[in-house]
């Protein structure tokens, strides 16, 4: 089910939600999955210890999906191993590690706005600054030496818009070098320096994780949090033009900020379609779920579930969106979602209070939308101020 629409989530997911809450679907090779459509049924099943994100047992969607992976990142593991990994990360991840982190995504939006008086207009807002805020703040996350930001930036950025070429594989692959020869340094030197992956090698020398650890969890912080956070920046710059009210509103009164954050990861949803694994029998709206059935869960459909919020395809800043599922839900929750919401206020504010007079430099419906990458997003937004 494709979404060709920036703002909507594919017409089928209302259908399904209405009719089929919990419908059976055959894939490719013949096994059965489960698409789960509604929010009450997303935050059960999620938080089920018996449904499982054993990467052996995922459903296979279409024969390009690979197979297992030999990572042992959080999104491989299943309680008990998982609970022990992420509560090595969870210091780095909290309200008061992330609010710390504010004055350093000021300065990285502010130094990316400075250069806008130079750009040639109209200018991509995805390669100008969505891309590019995202990556700066993983490397400030991970502790990547100032000087090797132009390298990190440029490789991420062409992993992403490239993706599933040769070039992205090359550019991936080089990250991921990049990032085992900094674990290398930092363990080596004693005096890891900021950043996480610092903190990390302090795990090395207790022997509390291994190199590959702390590698395979470094590179998904950056494959979770790049693609994620930049897609969210650009599509909501789009959404906040096209409802100028809010617009003008968030100008005034930027303590707004915060609820409307809510509101446009509740309704642009750019991760969706996660999946998992039945473990055991499960009976669920009438429906029995066998052990090894697969499980597919329309986080944005959830998030368009009528039970939960009405009038749901409408976009209202003033709405009480706190309990969508974009983040997820249960135990592999964003654990970057604190992140994620300061990356996007600091953002967006910025845009509001320096750019007032930005303005779309093309007609919404020729924006190219990315319809099957596994984040949702714009491939480019061209803007004028
Ligand atoms: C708006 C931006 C973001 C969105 C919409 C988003 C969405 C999600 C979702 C839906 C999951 C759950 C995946 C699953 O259960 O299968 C997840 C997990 C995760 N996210 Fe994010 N994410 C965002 C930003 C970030 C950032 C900035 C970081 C860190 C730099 C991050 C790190 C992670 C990690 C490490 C996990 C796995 C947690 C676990 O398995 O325990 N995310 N994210």
């Amino acid at each position: 089910m494709a979404r060709t629409c920036p703002f909507q989530p594919p017409a089928r997911y209302a259908e399904l939600r209405a009719a089929t809450p919990v419908a059976a679907a055959r894939v490719w090779d013949g096994s059965r999955t489960w698409l789960i459509t509604r929010h009450e049924h997303m935050r059960a099943l999620l938080a089920d210890s018996r449904v499982r994100i054993d990467p052996a047992r995922l459903p296979r969607l279409s024969p390009a999906d690979g197979a297992a992976e030999a990572t042992r990142s959080l999104l491989t593991l299943d309680a008990p191993d998982h609970g022990t990994l992420r509560r090595v990360f969870i210091p780095e991840f909290t309200v008061r590690r992330v609010r710390a982190m504010r004055p350093g995504v000021e300065r990285i939006v502010d130094g990316l706005l400075d250069r806008f008086d130079t750009l040639e207009r109209p200018a991509d807002l995805v390669a100008e600054l969505a891309l590019p805020m995202s990556t700066l703040v993983i490397c400030e996350l991970l502790g990547v030496p100032y000087e090797d930001h132009a390298f990190f930036q440029s490789r991420s950025e062409r992993a992403t818009r490239l993706m599933g070429d040769d070039e992205s594989v090359t550019a991936l692959l080089e990250l991921r070098d990049y990032l085992d020869r900094l674990i290398t340094a930092k363990a080596e030197a004693g005096t890891p320096g900021g950043g996480v992956i610092g903190t990390l090698t302090q795990g090395l020398r207790s022997g509390e994780l291994t190199h590959a650890d702390v590698l395979d969890n470094a590179v998904l912080l950056l494959a979770a949090g790049h693609e994620t956070s930049a897609a969210m920046t650009a599509l909501s710059v789009l959404t906040l033009l096209q409802h100028p009210d809010a617009w003008r509103e968030l100008t005034e009164n930027p303590a707004l900020l915060p609820d409307a954050v809510e509101e446009l990861l509740r309704h642009l949803t750019v991760a969706d379609g996660l999946r998992r694994s039945a473990a055991e029998d499960i009976e669920l709206d009438g429906h029995t779920i066998r052990a090894g059935d697969g499980l597919v869960f329309l986080l944005a459909s959830g998030n368009r579930d009528e039970k939960v919020f009405p009038s749901p395809d409408v976009f209202d800043i003033h709405r009480p969106a706190g309990r969508h599922v974009a983040f997820g839900y249960g135990p592999h929750q964003c654990l970057g979602q604190n992140l994620a919401r300061l990356e996007l206020e600091v953002t967006l504010g910025a845009v509001l209070r320096r750019l007032p007079g930005l303005r779309l430099a093309t007609d919404v419906d020729a924006l190219r939308v990315k319809e099957d990458s596994a984040i949702f997003g714009l491939h480019e937004l061209p803007v004028t101020w």
